[in-house]
């Protein structure tokens, strides 16, 4: 892996030259948005896999409020400010970021496109973008850092296999990725009717190396397991999964590195609020002693920043790359981060911030 050098280039880089290039991204007949790229890839998709990624659990009333939370919220301009210039980066364990936005965990890309994680990484790499590699990826660790050319960090499922999950931290650490992301919100998986009724199966050939049998077989752990990961992992850990504040302060309690704001795009517990509801009670109890990332229902650059007002400093989105990737595998990945970046830096302009840390609580209209 190496480094990107994009950061100056985006200082240099002139955004309406670029938002206007998009659309002629070659190969995808110009979806203009992340909504466009789900409903192509609903035409792509077998049912089953589109069924597996666009669902929620039970009667999906988290996975609605996800976006209907974002929506709600109302955006207060500054005019007149100096927009000349956009800076995006945001720095997170000492990492680099052009942009505050990763691609989430997800699994089974080989069910949305033939090159599955490979094409994710080749995408994130085009875009700039660090990508949270899942347990349930259907290729190997080795092959997907193999062709990354940004970051990558790991997604983790904590097994009842001890040896097996310290086994699988450890790959992780030696292919390179930056940050452990141990996902908390999974003791079992939820009521996934939707996803039941389209027959969700893995087909023949799809494989996940790393993760032997299914989500079902994941293994309820405490905090005490949280130590034992601390223990021997020199990877910053964050929790992955925190709605409620108490747990934040557990969080840090426990001394790991950061938290991520989720609910499992509303595909665990149906019923718990939507994150971005979640997300400023959190940043309150946290009030800056570790990083928070939130995800669930970003869809636009103005979801973004309505996340990094609330107290995040960096989202991520899952299901939109799922869908680009099975639209237009690696270039597909790269279309949905450039979007949704360019419409972050327009959103930037039009409410009068030029640097992330001016994007503060004074941005929502209250
Ligand atoms: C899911 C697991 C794999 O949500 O995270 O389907």
């Amino acid at each position: 892996m190496r480094d990107s050098n994009g950061q100056s280039r985006q200082m240099e880089q002139d955004i309406s030259h670029r938002v206007g290039a998009l659309g002629t991204s070659p190969g995808l007949a110009s979806p203009l948005n992340l909504f466009d790229i789900e409903r192509m890839a609903e035409g792509k998709m077998t049912p089953m896999a589109y069924e597996y990624v666009a669902s929620g659990a039970a009667d999906e009333l988290t996975l609605r409020w996800n976006r209907q939370a974002l929506d709600s919220i109302k955006l207060n301009p500054t005019v007149l400010t100096d927009v000349s210039q956009i800076d995006t980066r945001v720095t997170l364990f000492g990492q680099e970021l052009a942009y505050p936005i990763l691609i989430a965990p997800t699994a089974y890309h080989q069910l949305m496109h033939p090159e599955g994680e490979l094409a994710t990484a080749r995408g994130a790499g085009a875009a700039n973008a660090t990508y949270v590699v899942s347990s349930f990826t259907t290729t190997p660790m080795h092959e997907v850092a193999a062709v990354a050319t940004q970051p990558l960090w790991f997604q983790l499922y904590v097994r009842d296999d001890r040896a097996l999950t310290k086994a699988l931290v450890q790959e992780a650490e030696d292919q390179g990725c930056r940050v452990l992301c141990v996902t908390v919100d999974t003791p079992v998986p939820g009521i996934r009717n939707r996803q039941e009724k389209a027959g969700f199966a893995l087909p023949d050939g799809v494989r996940t190396p790393h993760m032997p049998g299914f989500l079902s077989e994941t293994k309820p752990f405490t905090w005490q397991d949280i130590d034992w990961l601390q223990s021997f992992t020199r990877l910053p850990i964050m929790l992955k999964g925190i709605i409620n504040p108490g747990d934040a302060e557990k969080a840090i309690q426990a001394g790991v590195s950061g938290i991520i704001v989720s609910n499992h795009g509303g595909r665990n517990l149906d019923t718990v609020p939507a994150t971005i509801e979640a997300l400023p009670r959190v940043a309150e109890r946290v009030n800056g002693r570790i990083p928070i990332l939130m995800d669930g229902g970003i869809r636009r650059g103005t979801d973004v920043l309505k996340a990094l007002a609330l107290g995040a400093q960096a989202v991520l989105v899952g299901k939109p790359v799922c869908f680009g990737l099975a639209c237009g595998g690696a270039e597909g990945v790269a279309n949905v981060m450039n979007i949704l970046r360019n419409e972050l830096e327009l959103a930037m302009i039009l409410t009068g911030r030029s640097t992330i840390a001016s994007v503060d609580r004074s941005v929502i209209w209250t």
